[in-house]
């Protein structure tokens, strides 16, 4: 059998909450024995619920005294580059959240930090690992609806995210990045491209209610995208929508039609009043929703690490998402469309 896989989780914030729960229960070939976070009360009490061992306030202390062999890195994205830049050099595999930096130099500073010292980075873009969209990508490979055309793919996400980095341009690249940066790696997965150029608009329609007033707020995106193979895109963002965690991609293809996802959360329809009619729960969270792509992202990073083998998502793929964000946020501000290989090199 082969060695357990010895985890830090950095971060014990939503995500970190996430991925500790989802190791504890679903993945014996791994064990988290360390936890970072400078917030000692969030530390404290993810360390309790999930039963990790030891805590820390810095991976610094904890490379000093711990002993593991990858770090999953689930903290803000300013903090992507010298938390994955520290633990390359420490020579730690590593699972790093989306969005891989928040320019395009961050996210070259890592893969060449990951490169120089031969460990592995795989990037937490679950949809890649989710049972619908691995059987919708299969499908579409097979040539089941021909060649594709046309992808549309929103997220929408029920409530704002209460950190304040999370709401703020300048610490998170705003929606297109911390809601859409899913979409703008699955689009050019499941269409087989790269995307050529992008326009996007913005609005912010719930921002006063929510005491928001970071400059340049906006809950709304809609993003138009032509790909490199001639197909066409659109990509939708909006948080909160306050209906529940809405994913949901539709392909048209030379022969037919896809659509992957839906917002019903349960087969369970109740009926207990006329008046309201039948009952049908909603996805109410990313999750209900992605809960197997979780599961399965982090089992093919724990295999990887085990049989030291490239993880599927690579570092490319985490490049071509921050160029999307780049190009769309530079596309709302400047009012027109924008071509990725103005950014993606950059
Ligand atoms: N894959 C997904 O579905 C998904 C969903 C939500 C968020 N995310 C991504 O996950 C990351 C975290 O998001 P979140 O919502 O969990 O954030 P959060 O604000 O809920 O939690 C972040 C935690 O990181 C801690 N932290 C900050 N700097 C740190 C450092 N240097 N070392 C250790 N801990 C540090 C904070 O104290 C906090 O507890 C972001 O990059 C976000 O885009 C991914």
């Amino acid at each position: 059998m082969k060695n357990q896989v010895r985890i830090c989780m950095i971060g014990s914030g939503r995500v970190g909450k996430n991925h500790s729960g989802i190791i504890r229960n679903n993945i014996p070939a791994a064990k988290i024995v360390a936890l970072v976070d400078p917030i000692e009360t969030a530390r404290q009490e993810t360390a309790a619920e999930y039963e990790i061992e030891e805590q820390y306030e810095s991976l610094d202390q904890a490379l000093e005294r711990s002993k593991f062999d990858a770090v999953m890195i689930t903290t803000p994205p300013s903090s992507h580059l010298p938390l994955a830049i520290l633990a390359a050099e420490n020579k730690k595999q590593i699972f790093l959240e989306k969005p891989m930096g928040l320019t395009m130099e961050e996210c070259h500073q890592i893969s060449d930090a990951v490169d120089r010292n031969h460990v592995i980075l795989q990037l937490g873009f679950m949809r890649r690992f989710d049972p619908e969209f691995i059987h919708a990508y299969e499908r579409i490979q097979g040539g089941e609806i021909g060649d594709p055309m046309m992808i549309k793919s929103n997220t929408h996400g029920p409530g704002l995210p209460a950190a304040r980095w999370a709401q703020d341009l300048k610490t998170s690249n705003g929606m297109l990045s911390e809601v859409n940066s899913h979409d703008w790696d699955s689009v050019r997965w499941l269409m087989g491209a790269n995307i050529e150029r992008v326009y996007a608009e913005v609005a912010n329609f719930k921002g006063a209610s929510y005491n928001v007033t970071t400059e340049n707020f906006y809950d709304n995106v809609l993003v138009n995208c032509k790909f490199e193979n001639g197909g066409l895109g659109m990509i939708s963002g909006i948080c909160p929508c306050g209906y529940g965690y809405d994913a949901r991609v539709e392909i048209v293809g030379t022969k037919g039609i896809m659509q992957i996802g839906t917002i019903e959360g349960e087969a369970i329809v109740v009926c207990n009043n006329r008046e309201t009619g039948l009952i049908r729960p909603i996805v109410k969270t990313w999750p209900q929703r992605f809960a197997y792509g979780y599961i399965n992202e982090i089992s093919h990073f724990v295999q990887c690490v085990q049989n030291d083998q490239q993880p599927c998502v690579s570092m490319e793929d985490g490049k071509w998402a921050v160029a999307g964000v780049l190009a769309g946020t530079k596309s709302f501000f400047e009012k027109r469309p924008v071509y990725l290989n103005e950014i993606y090199s950059a």
